[in-house]
């Protein structure tokens, strides 16, 4: 976990080449960062602080080459005339890590408190379980909840059971929904869930595609957290980990009452481990390492 914490922050501040200013491909200016941070911030609710300057200048260095332009300046006269522009923005800042049973205590719980429970009071008669899995990535952790919910019950194909996968990101939203993974990203997964990812097209393939049944629970849709949720119903546990860290206070807050009023009663909210909740939240209790419940 705390190696997830450092890759996690590593990646924000390592990427790509440093981009000192003297050296830059693209003239960069105060201004530009300030005005980029503030679309971010607008658009997606991150909050870029001045430490990110290196981070967006080598991630949106790869817009300016394909667009063929060659300052900021301009990049931000486009993106503020273009709005189909935003989408390859918010692609492009965007932080993505992600892996299979990262943080695997969140899934020690749903398997015992959500999934077992639920196959436990499901014996012969057919049950509803929603999930949802908010800022996804490339689909790591809804697969991650669909093998876990495959193996614990056996007759899956009785019950109505979906897994709401939503990123803002449409480009991962893509790779989550092919489904098919570097063979060796299921490595550390624990063993008796590494059956449920088989190479692709045989066995010398370095590709492996999650089993069909699990990804048949997923579905992705695109969803920008900060906008309004599009759907009614309430889930049994919602994931949101490594996401609100690229939030502010006031942001983070509102989104946990938001999440909140989307829990059913007893169901479980799910958050990062460098994301625990400051003071208390009303309507959750605290049950676990990051792990709160809805009081009934
Ligand atoms: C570091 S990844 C976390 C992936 C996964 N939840 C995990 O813990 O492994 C953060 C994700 O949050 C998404 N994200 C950032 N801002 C968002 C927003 N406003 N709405 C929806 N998703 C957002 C990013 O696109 C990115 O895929």
């Amino acid at each position: 976990m705390a190696q997830d914490n450092r890759s996690a922050a590593a990646a924000f501040a390592n990427s790509g080449p440093a981009a000192a200013a003297g050296d830059r491909e693209f003239a960069f200016s105060d201004a530009d960062f300030r005005g980029l941070a503030q679309v971010a911030y607008e658009q997606a609710g991150i909050a870029l602080a001045d430490s990110k300057r290196n981070l967006v200048y080598s991630r949106l260095s790869r817009r300016l080459r394909a667009l063929g332009l060659t300052t900021f300046r301009e990049y931000r006269d486009f993106l503020s005339e273009n709005l189909a522009e935003r989408e390859s923005f918010i692609n492009a800042i965007s932080t993505n890590l992600t892996k299979f049973f990262r943080e695997s205590h969140h899934f020690d719980h749903l398997r015992s408190e959500v999934v077992g429970r639920f196959a436990k009071t499901h014996v012969g008669k057919p049950g509803r379980m929603r999930v949802w899995s908010a800022g996804c990535s490339s689909g790591e952790e809804p697969y991650t909840i669909a093998v876990v919910i495959k193996k614990e019950i056996r007759d899956l194909e009785r019950h109505d059971i979906r897994i709401l996968a939503t990123d803002i990101d449409t480009e991962v939203l893509g790779r989550g929904s092919r489904g098919e993974y570097p063979a060796n990203s299921v490595d550390d997964i624990p063993r008796p869930y590494q059956d449920y990812f088989q190479p692709v097209d045989g066995a010398k393939t370095e590709t492996v595609a999650v089993d069909r049944q699990a990804r048949s629970l997923v579905a992705f849709k695109r969803l920008n957290l900060m906008e309004t949720w599009p759907f009614k119903g309430t889930f049994d546990a919602i994931f949101c980990r490594n996401v609100m860290i690229y939030f502010d206070g006031p942001t983070k807050a509102k989104l946990i009452e938001r999440f909140t009023e989307k829990l059913n009663p007893d169901g479980f909210l799910y958050i990062g481990h460098s994301e625990s909740l400051n003071g208390s939240h009303a309507g959750l209790s605290l049950v676990g390492r990051t792990i709160y419940r809805r009081e009934a």
